[in-house]
């Protein structure tokens, strides 16, 4: 898909499509008056008729219009005029990318850019078009024996106001192309079944990214290098699977300086272990492992905009599964930090693996690290499936990433860890126990890690609740998130620079 940019009159642009909006009470936006005047008030007439209103996400193709040039104009309702927010443009991208996908329009040009989000400026709302549009765009056809036929949508043009945006506007696509790459690439490996998705597959992934990147170095420890140095929280996790797990460290120099630390959970796939979920509670779970392939997405993104910032991704990879070897709720790991883990339930794998790789994140000296897990299932009753959860030690960094989820439209929202909460996690018997019980169970999560984070400040993302839809049936799907708000987070630090 190719994104450009256009200036100029509607009504002589040769397009397959133009799309223009309307907005509630019969209002029209400036090209849509444009184009009604050219066409001797059509447009007008036909909201008079009600053919359509301007309701939000309803749409009106138009063929052939007097005096326009454009095989088609698309009418799409933007609601009302004056409270657009960004998270309804987005809306209103993507109904009117579905009503254009199903026809045989290969040439777009989409006046949306001059819609009144104030939440963004044109330049941002190109990039978040084509966000949409790729994310519209995404199927995963790997393993259908007839792939579906891809749409013919090839060329669109994004309306600019002004030829002096014309930089900033070329700044703007490739931005949103990277993210959507990154989105893209996070999803491709997360949508792989975990009989192909294990941990070795995961960091061959990581060593063909490294390849394309001449910035990237990445570097795999195996069970043998963990077991040496003393990462037994992973390992346990690990030791019922046939698949041995993998520490994978991907290194981004886009410049010197202490980097930023990007710790995925890569759980490739979560039966719960010998404390076993149900036949229900499993599906999905090979989503379990979409922090990582968020870490990774972030690199790639990061890499293609040849970002000037030093990153890492670290990913904890291994496989949750019962055995005559898995671990056993009762049994007492010694973590890489020297801090005791009583195992209370198996299943409480995510904050296992993550605690060892915090502290191994220790050696990179980071200005920050931010974990990405699908943590628990608390947080999906929390917060559902519209915001992941921030719990930070340090109140800047969660602000940051707050901004960012407002920015990118990929939201995020603050849980705090008030330090009472750490009671839940007493042990008879070790330093801690690795569950809190039924209440606040995102935060007690939450708290596990903290205990290991004491050394650099540090945010957690749990998005369980939004890194995939797992409602089971054909309900299921990667979304690619949290790519966007952590890249918006990155190049809100450079701006700021
Ligand atoms: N991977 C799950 C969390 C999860 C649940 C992600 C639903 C996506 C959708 C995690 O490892 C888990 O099983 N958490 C337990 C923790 C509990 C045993 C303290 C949970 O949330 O039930
Ligand atoms: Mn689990
Ligand atoms: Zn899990």
């Amino acid at each position: 898909m190719k994104f450009q940019t256009w200036l100029g009159a509607a009504e002589t642009v040769a397009s397959d499509c133009i799309i223009v909006g309307i907005f509630e009470k019969a209002r029209l936006s400036p090209t849509a008056a444009h184009i009604d005047k050219a066409c001797g008030g059509r447009l007008t007439r036909l909201l008079k008729q009600g053919e359509i209103d301007g309701k939000l996400g309803s749409t009106l193709m138009l063929h052939h219009l007097s005096g326009i040039q454009a095989e088609r104009v698309l009418l799409v309702g933007c609601g009302d005029k004056e409270t657009l927010s960004l998270i309804n443009f987005r809306k209103i991208i993507e109904t009117s990318f579905k009503a254009v996908a199903s026809t045989a329009v290969a040439t777009l040009h989409t006046t949306l850019t001059e819609l009144p989000v104030t939440a963004c400026d044109e330049t941002q709302r190109i990039r978040h078009i084509i966000e949409v549009i790729e994310a519209g765009r995404y199927r995963f056809e790997h393993y259908r024996s007839a792939k579906k036929p891809t749409a013919t949508l090839a060329n669109v043009f994004c309306l600019l106001s002004n030829k002096k945006l014309l930089a900033a506007a070329q700044k703007a696509i490739a931005t949103g192309a990277a993210i959507a790459a990154g989105a893209r690439f996070a999803k491709d490996l997360a949508n792989h079944p975990a009989s192909v998705c294990t941990p070795t597959w995961m960091a061959a992934q990581a060593k063909t990214l490294g390849k394309a990147h001449n910035e990237i170095k990445v570097k795999v420890l195996d069970e043998a290098a963990m077991r040496k140095l003393g990462m037994n929280a992973l390992l346990a996790v690990a030791q019922g699977s046939a698949n041995p797990p993998k520490l994978v460290c991907v290194e981004y120099h886009g410049d010197k300086g202490a980097p930023i630390v990007f710790l995925g959970k890569g759980v490739t796939f979560d039966t719960g272990g010998l404390s076993l979920k149900s036949g229900e509670g499993m599906v999905g779970m090979k989503y379990d492992m979409c922090g990582a392939a968020t870490a990774l997405g972030v690199i790639k993104a990061a890499a293609e905009l040849k970002l000037p910032l030093h990153l890492v991704a670290i990913l904890a990879l291994a496989e949750n599964m019962p055995s005559g070897t898995a671990f056993r709720p009762e049994d007492i790991i010694t973590s890489l930090s020297g801090q005791t883990i009583e195992v209370l339930n198996t299943d409480a794998e995510g904050r296992l693996v993550l605690c060892d790789a915090l502290t191994y994140a220790e050696r990179y000296k980071p200005e920050a690290v931010i974990d990405i897990a699908t943590l628990t299932g608390a947080v999906v009753i929390a917060l559902g499936h519209q915001a992941s959860a921030v719990m930070s030690n340090q109140q800047a960094l969660a602000d940051a990433l707050v901004s960012a989820g407002e920015k990118s439209a990929d939201r995020v929202w603050q849980l705090p860890l008030f330090e009472e909460y750490q009671e839940q996690l007493k042990s008879p018997f070790a330093d801690m126990s690795n569950v809190g019980g039924r209440s606040a169970g995102a935060i007690t999560a939450g708290c596990f890690l903290a205990r290991f984070t004491k050394k650099y400040h540090w945010a957690h993302l749990d998005v369980a609740g939004t890194a995939a839809m797992m409602m089971g049936g054909s309900e299921r799907y990667a979304t690619g998130r949290p790519v966007p708000v952590l890249m918006q987070f990155l190049l809100d630090k450079l701006n700021k620079k």
